[in-house]
């Protein structure tokens, strides 16, 4: 809580609270998928920290895409800070109607936003559409490791007593199952992974 008893809001959370863990998923998506070059899209970016990272990490061209004005102002001066300003770019535009055309991303991540999609099957069917042949899609959430879960945990619950209620409901079975339906009906190959970097389903399209 700040001095007025409220909770801060993400883009404090995230540059404050979550910062370690997205060089931390960024390195293990770049290892796992292997790709490097292209186009990557960070879906429901928040302030474009995954994205960031990726950047950091690759030679990547980066669109953060995030339906808020204000996230899109945030990760352009993010952005900015880390000397990244024209490799990673804002895009505001909704996840269920992007504008970016088909086959023209390498990879696409996307943290923590997928819960709050309110048509799953038109946004699987988005991604799908402008993923290009050969490339991957890893959607889901997570902290990296169990560690900075467990210390990320520690500080949000300080700030958040129902973090780990809301946490649990965000995937809950019900949530769970409707993603992956998501996902299936794409008819892309569609892999669950969850384990201690978190979940993630990831969508590899043929090349
Ligand atoms: C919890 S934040 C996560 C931000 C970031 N991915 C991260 O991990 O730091 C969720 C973000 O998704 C964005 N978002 C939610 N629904 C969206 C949609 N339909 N299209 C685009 N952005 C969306 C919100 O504006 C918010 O910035």
């Amino acid at each position: 809580m700040n001095e007025k008893g409220k909770s801060p809001g993400f883009p404090y959370i995230a540059e404050h609270i979550f910062a370690p863990i997205y060089p931390v998923i960024a390195a293990h998506i770049v290892e796992q998928s292997g790709i490097k070059q292209g186009i990557c899209l960070d879906m429901g970016c928040g302030i474009a920290s995954l994205g960031i990272a990726v950047a950091e990490i690759t030679e990547m061209q980066v669109y953060g895409v995030d339906f808020s004005t204000d996230m899109c102002r945030l990760s352009k001066d993010k952005a900015h800070r880390h000397c990244l300003s024209g490799r990673v770019v804002p895009v505001q535009a909704d996840v269920h109607l992007l504008p970016f055309r088909d086959n023209c991303a390498a990879l696409i991540v996307s943290r923590g936003s997928v819960f709050f999609w309110k048509d799953l099957p038109v946004a699987f069917t988005e991604i799908s559409r402008v993923l290009a042949p050969g490339g991957q899609a890893w959607i889901g959430g997570g902290f990296g490791t169990k560690e900075l879960k467990a210390q990320i945990s520690e500080k949000m619950v300080e700030i958040d007593p129902d973090w780990h209620a809301a946490s649990k409901k965000r995937l809950s079975p019900e949530n769970f199952q409707a993603m992956q339906e998501a996902g299936r009906q794409t008819e892309i190959l569609c892999r669950v992974i969850q384990d201690d970097s978190g979940f993630w389903m990831v969508l590899s399209k043929g090349g």
